[in-house]
């Protein structure tokens, strides 16, 4: 030990007569080396700050300021107290205090996803979370009857959704990609199979923008199909847009949730590759009726009864403030600005002398097994990272 300073931690192994915990005590998720990816990615940046990543969906930090976040903090409140007509002390509550569980910014969220997304949903079915991966978690564990009860996804498919099946003990049966990355053949087939062998299939998960990692989208045609075979499946499908935003075609397609008439499909969100990910809010958009004798209200409600007992509400000032400030800047940067903005942000990554993109030849090729261990995907974790 030191003569100054802290103690160092103990890393030569357990000391005799000290508690030791085999592993396989532990939750058997634990022993997975997937769920190390956001680790050794988090890691990885932190080692080498100025690689460009392609991995982590980070975005670029020249275009973080310290100051923004004071300033929205004060926009925040204004908001509360001019559009809201709360009274200051209400104001200071909101900031303060614990706070409501699905979060006090789902007016502007559902504003933001009505202007930038065309999706019109009831600020109700909105459930604030911390980053789209608490969502992930909150709805597969809320899907998560018994042991029969499965989900589907794309292989492979993007590690955090992957991660939290796990935690929840929902299993995940694979689909064969696509030119699209969804086939629609082998997802009718899949989950024929699977009912055959007593299994429940309950949704599917998929990235329908820039998927993760194979970089890949639905054609409007495709989106229409798959919610057709979903319903002629009797499945849920979860719906994960954090890049959709991203798109450089000249007319985005609209989101599964924008077209979904049944209310089949999950909607999950993030601010994080489009704004701060440290702030970690994300959302998720749950409009299904529950059916129980008296009515049971809504699915928003029980992955919010799940995250009361975790994490009880998204942080704030950073998480709500935040997510305030992305929704009213999004007023006037519409998304329509937005691939110029990336295509702007990406010439001048490319234009830094400093970060010569030829440096990238040096990362292995797609499909080579160097990425996150454990992991079925390409290297890292997701194709659009770093773009932001
Ligand atoms: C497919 C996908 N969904 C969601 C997220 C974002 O999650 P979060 O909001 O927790 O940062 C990512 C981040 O890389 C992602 O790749």
């Amino acid at each position: 030990m030191p003569a100054h300073g802290p103690s160092q931690p103990d890393t030569e192994g357990p000391r005799p007569g000290s508690v030791t915990l085999p592993l396989h005590t532990l939750h058997h998720s634990l022993s997975d080396p997937s769920l190390e990816s956001m680790n050794v990615l988090n890691e990885a940046s932190r080692q080498y700050p100025d690689a460009i990543s392609f991995a982590a969906g980070r975005p670029y930090e020249e275009l973080f300021d310290i100051a923004q976040v004071h300033r929205h903090l004060e926009e925040f409140c204004r908001y509360l107290e001019a559009d809201r007509g709360w009274h200051p002390a209400q104001a200071r509550r909101a900031i303060f205090q614990y706070g409501r569980t699905k979060g006090i910014v789902h007016n502007l969220v559902a504003a933001t996803l009505a202007q930038d997304e065309r999706m019109r949903v009831d600020p109700e079915v909105i459930v604030m979370t911390i980053g789209c991966q608490e969502g992930l978690f909150l709805v597969a564990r809320a899907l998560r009857t018994d042991a029969r009860g499965v989900a589907l996804a794309v292989a492979p498919t993007y590690v955090g959704f992957a991660g939290a099946a796990r935690l929840a003990e929902l299993p995940v049966l694979p689909l064969r990609a696509g030119p699209e990355s969804i086939g629609l053949d082998d997802l009718v087939r899949t989950v024929r199979r699977a009912r055959k062998v007593g299994l429940r299939p309950r949704a599917c998960y998929l990235v329908p923008d820039l998927a993760n990692p194979l970089g890949i989208g639905l054609s409007v045609l495709t989106r229409r199909a798959l919610l057709a075979a979903a319903a002629e499946c009797d499945l849920l499908i979860l719906d994960d847009n954090p890049f959709g935003l991203f798109s450089l075609l000249s007319e985005r397609p609209p989101t599964l949730k924008a077209l979904d008439s049944e209310r089949r499909v999950i909607h999950l969100g993030s601010f994080a590759q489009t704004a701060f990910p440290g702030a970690r809010v994300g959302y998720v958009i749950a409009d299904q009726a529950l059916s129980a004798d008296g009515g049971a209200g809504l699915l928003a409600d029980r992955p919010a009864a799940i995250k009361s007992m975790i994490t009880v509400n998204i942080s704030s000032p950073t998480g709500q403030i935040e997510t305030a400030l992305t929704c009213r800047t999004a007023q006037y940067a519409p998304a329509a600005e937005l691939p110029g903005r990336l295509r702007g942000t990406l010439t001048t990554m490319a234009g830094d002398p400093d970060r010569p993109l030829s440096a990238l030849t040096r990362f292995p090729e797609p499909g080579s097994r160097t990425g996150a261990p454990g992991t079925t995907a390409p290297p890292g974790n997701g194709t659009w990272g770093g773009a932001g």
